[in-house]
């Protein structure tokens, strides 16, 4: 199993380019599913879940050709068949429920074994399976396996309880073929949600309101292939901005989107770190006297949960006391036990981390227990004294494309060890 191995104490310099979203790659793949076509997807990010989640579709007869050389995957859903779908991978990897939306819609059944918790919380699916059976699906739970059947999916409006992102977009792909309207209340409204009705509607799909908290799908007869970019990694960029901080450094993070990025933003502008938007880039300077500030994650528009862990790493370099408060998922402080190790000083009290900056953290073994996590563990290494082993490196794969090679292009002495 491989391992990063950071020494610390480098300053960082030069510029990093940021690859596209996997959390809107993942669905989007899915998504071809409905055209029974082929669809190309451009400057894929050639991560562990994106293999994942392309085995899952050849698991029920797709037809996908990855090219690792132009990060370009073709994927052709035409021999895609009316089967079951027992793949052990369903249980790797949580975002391959999102094929249930697109394999109803297309076959009026699908049975798939149940997605398990994970290292970050319980993680349940009543909000899809909700929004399923308000579409007409009939849904059973047994097994292990979920099943909807349904005859006709028919247009419904569905209020979410809770503005999930993965049953924003499974509900969303279950209707666009529905008969009639549907409305979705309460939806998430992250921009990977956008790139999803923007990619559907490419497809020819009619949705209107993506993006924003109700979305409006008018059910069309079939869907054709499309070509489509994804947008780029919001949390990867925010990764960098920390590692900049973190490291009291000054760099240039290209190819972000602004709008995207303004929780982050705030946040960090509001611990001193200083940061000024060039178009499609980002200028940010962390070599200033830093601020302890409160973060309460949110769905977006509010702060993201996948940014939690390394905002931790760098409140933990910052003096005085800061609070986070994480409010998504209930088992999102992992890593706060190997931040410890490093020197942090941090206590948590129910869903809120209380951390303590202490004037300089040090290099310990410690072990990514889930890939934002991971992350955020290299980012404590470059800033603390000594050296800092990483392991179970794989978390971080699934989200970051070359992460140690994008920081050592930054003067970071990182490598990783097979
Ligand atoms: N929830 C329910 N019932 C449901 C669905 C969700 O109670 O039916 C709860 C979850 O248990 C959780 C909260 O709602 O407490 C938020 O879950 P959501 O469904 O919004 O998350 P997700 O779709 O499973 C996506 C990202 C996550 C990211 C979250 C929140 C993908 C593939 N994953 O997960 O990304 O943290 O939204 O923004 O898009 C990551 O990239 O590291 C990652 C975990």
């Amino acid at each position: 199993m491989s391992k990063i191995v950071v020494r610390g104490g480098n300053k960082l310099h030069g510029e990093v380019n940021i690859s596209t979203a996997k959390n809107s790659v993942l669905p989007i793949i899915a998504a071809c599913i409905l055209s029974g076509d082929k669809c190309i997807i451009e400057e894929v990010p050639m991560l562990e879940d994106v293999f994942v989640i392309s085995d899952i579709l050849r698991s029920i007869f797709a037809d996908i050709s990855i090219d690792k050389s132009t990060n370009r995957i073709i994927i052709d859903t035409s021999n895609v068949k009316d089967c079951d779908s027992c793949s052990e991978l369903v249980k790797k990897m949580r975002a391959s429920f999102l094929i249930m939306g697109p394999m109803i819609s297309r076959f009026g059944r699908f049975k798939l074994s149940l997605p398990g918790g994970c290292n970050i919380g319980t993680r349940p699916i009543d909000l899809h399976l909700k929004g399923f059976s308000a579409l007409g699906a009939e849904v059973n739970i047994g097994h292990g396996y979920v099943e909807a059947r349904a005859k006709k999916l028919v247009g419904n409006k569905i209020y979410l309880d809770f503005p999930s992102v993965g049953a924003t977009e499974n509900i969303m792909m279950a209707a666009v073929m529905a008969e009639g309207e549907t409305i979705i209340e309460n939806a998430a409204e992250e921009p990977e949600i956008k790139d999803l009705a923007k990619f559907l509607n490419s497809m020819g799909a009619r949705i209107t309101g993506a993006g924003s908290g109700t979305i409006h799908i008018i059910g069309v007869k079939d869907l054709k292939g499309s070509i489509h970019k994804p947008i780029c990694d919001r949390i990867e960029a925010g990764t960098f901005m920390v590692a900049a901080s973190i490291t009291r450094s000054k760099i240039k993070i290209n190819g972000i989107n602004e709008e995207h990025l303004k929780p982050i933003i705030a946040k960090l502008t509001e611990a001193g770190v200083y940061i000024k938007v060039q178009g499609n880039s980002l200028i940010v300077d962390g070599n200033r006297d830093l601020n302890p500030i409160d973060i309460k994650t949110m769905p977006y528009p509010g702060f993201p949960t996948d940014m939690q862990s390394q905002m931790t790493g760098l409140l933990c370099t910052v003096r005085g006391t800061s609070i986070i408060t994480e409010t998504i998922f209930e088992n999102r402080f992992m890593h706060v036990v190997e931040m410890k190790r490093m020197g942090a000083n941090i206590k948590i009290d129910g869903r809120s981390a209380v951390i303590e900056g202490v004037d300089k953290l040090t290099g310990a073994e410690v072990k990514a227990t889930d890939l934002r996590a991971g992350a955020a563990l290299i980012l404590c290494g470059l800033a603390a004294e000594g050296e800092t082993e990483v392991m179970d490196i794989y978390h971080v794969d699934r989200g970051y494309v070359d992460i140690e090679k994008k920081l050592k292009g930054l003067g970071a002495d990182i490598e990783r060890i097979q």
